[in-house]
């Protein structure tokens, strides 16, 4: 037997975000987002699945919160709905969104658990979108409103902000992959979108200093990892193109003040111009508190003429998969998380988001989850693994406290330690939700 022994001090949680829970989509003045927009166009999510219902946090939020104490977390991740604050993107505040996060916050704090507040989680106002959304910078200017309000209002109580959830999703899976809202084909399109949410990532930073808020800021990328099949160069450039695609691309603006060099040639022949302005870059690289980083699935790829943006085929080696069908492949988050120190520095680290999607029912009550429990050791195993290798963790955050809506997937996937009935909103925790709860406790499992 093994014991893998975690740091007293690292923090615990899980997380959410907002349209994955919350419902109430016509309540209390909400505008709508363009993830109303999408999921109610047909043909764009699974089922034709949407937000509206999806599991009634904004009613329930005080069960919540419950099933957090139970659990034992330290932090609770969770995003705000921009259009619950700002119907219309801008203009005007609407207070009862504010009151509505404001009760919810106070009883997280009355429950010992430290808010961890994203506030994009991909839910833009539809009245943005409408103006060009990401691709026209005057949405950024929305954005630092909308960040400066939220600074303003939740000072001393919440301590921790990430400006952005996985900017590699919101610009090229949404815009160029067309999976996500609002659901385009564009190259040159994804790539304004990232520069601009880089942008409203550094702006939001430097609004945050300015005002002279307490507490820490970061963004949270996701994060993949392929190793080379050989060790011939094609194969390995193939390879790290498509891990820069997220990682590179994502922080070396934030972290160097340029765009990868490889990357930005790439794109250049395939016809995208950059559209950087002067001082863009300086602005981009604030320095921030903390990175988040978000890890689920890594693969095994090697070179082939004209596959995919940059010529990489996957190799299916047989690695067991989860219920969405991604590779389970722990050493990569460990590759991930030493390779970002090894670019970076030994930058604070939080995991904002690992986890599995399994889609076990109850029976007789029970959700007997045990591939969830076993993907968790398997991948808090690597992270010891990082930590023992010099990589500054603070903390680790699970995907997702309970099953939620799975974004173009809908209700299809489950990732959560908890079990959600979509017909009556029941919660059941799962065995995987105890066998963390033990781990948060002991700071410690054994293999
Ligand atoms: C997102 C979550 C999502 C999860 C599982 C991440 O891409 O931040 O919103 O549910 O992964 O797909």
């Amino acid at each position: 037997m093994s014991i893998i022994q975690f740091p007293t001090e690292m923090k615990w949680g899980v997380a959410t975000a907002s349209y994955q829970i919350e419902g109430a989509v016509n309540e209390d003045g909400r505008g709508l987002s363009i993830w109303d927009t999408f999921s109610h166009t047909p043909g764009k999510v699974l089922n034709g699945d949407n937000g509206d219902i999806a599991c009634d946090s904004y009613h329930r939020y005080e069960e919540d919160i419950a099933l957090l104490k139970d659990l034992g977390v330290d932090v609770y991740r969770f995003s705000i709905a921009w259009p619950r604050i700002y119907p219309q993107g801008t203009g005007d505040v609407n207070e009862k969104g504010l009151a509505f996060y404001h009760k919810f916050v106070d009883t997280l704090l009355e429950n010992g658990i430290e808010p961890i507040c994203t506030l994009y989680h991909w839910d833009l106002p539809q009245a943005l979108q409408d103006e060009g959304g990401w691709n026209n910078r005057s949405t950024i200017d929305a954005f630092v409103e909308y960040a400066e309000t939220m600074f303003r209002e939740f000072k001393g109580k919440i301590n921790y902000w990430i400006t952005l959830n996985e900017p590699w999703c919101t610009s090229f899976l949404s815009n160029y992959l067309g999976v996500h809202a609002p659901g385009y084909n564009d190259l040159q399109l994804a790539v304004n979108v990232s520069h601009h949410l880089l942008l409203a990532h550094g702006r939001a930073v430097q609004k945050f200093r300015e005002l002279n808020i307490e507490g820490e800021i970061g963004y949270a990328p996701n994060t993949t990892w392929i190793d080379p099949y050989s060790n011939k160069t094609e194969d390995i450039q193939a390879c790290q193109r498509e891990i820069g695609w997220y990682i590179e691309w994502f922080m070396d603006p934030v972290f160097k003040g340029k765009y990868p060099e490889f990357l930005v040639e790439w794109f250049k022949n395939k016809g995208v111009k950059l559209p950087i302005n002067e001082g863009d870059l300086e602005v981009i690289k604030q320095p921030i508190d903390f990175i988040g980083i978000n890890y689920y699935s890594g693969h095994v790829g090697r070179y082939k003429e004209g596959e995919g943006l940059f010529h990489l085929e996957m190799i299916d080696l047989g690695y067991e998969r989860t219920d969405i069908d991604w590779p389970i492949y722990p050493d990569g988050f460990y590759h991930v998380l030493t390779h970002i120190t090894e670019r970076y520095g030994k930058v604070p680290i939080y995991i904002t988001e690992n986890g599995s999607c399994y889609n076990e029912e109850p029976v007789h009550g029970r959700v007997k989850d045990n591939n969830r429990i076993k993907y968790l050791q398997q991948h808090l195993t690597s992270l010891h693994r990082a930590i023992q290798s010099g990589v500054n963790i603070k903390g680790y955050i699970s995907w997702s406290l309970m099953d939620n809506f799975e974004w173009a997937e809908g209700y299809s996937k489950r990732f959560g330690l908890v079990f959600i009935n979509f017909r009556t909103l029941e919660r059941i925790k799962k065995d995987s939700f105890y066998w963390y709860k033990k781990t948060i406790e002991n700071k410690w499992f054994d293999l």
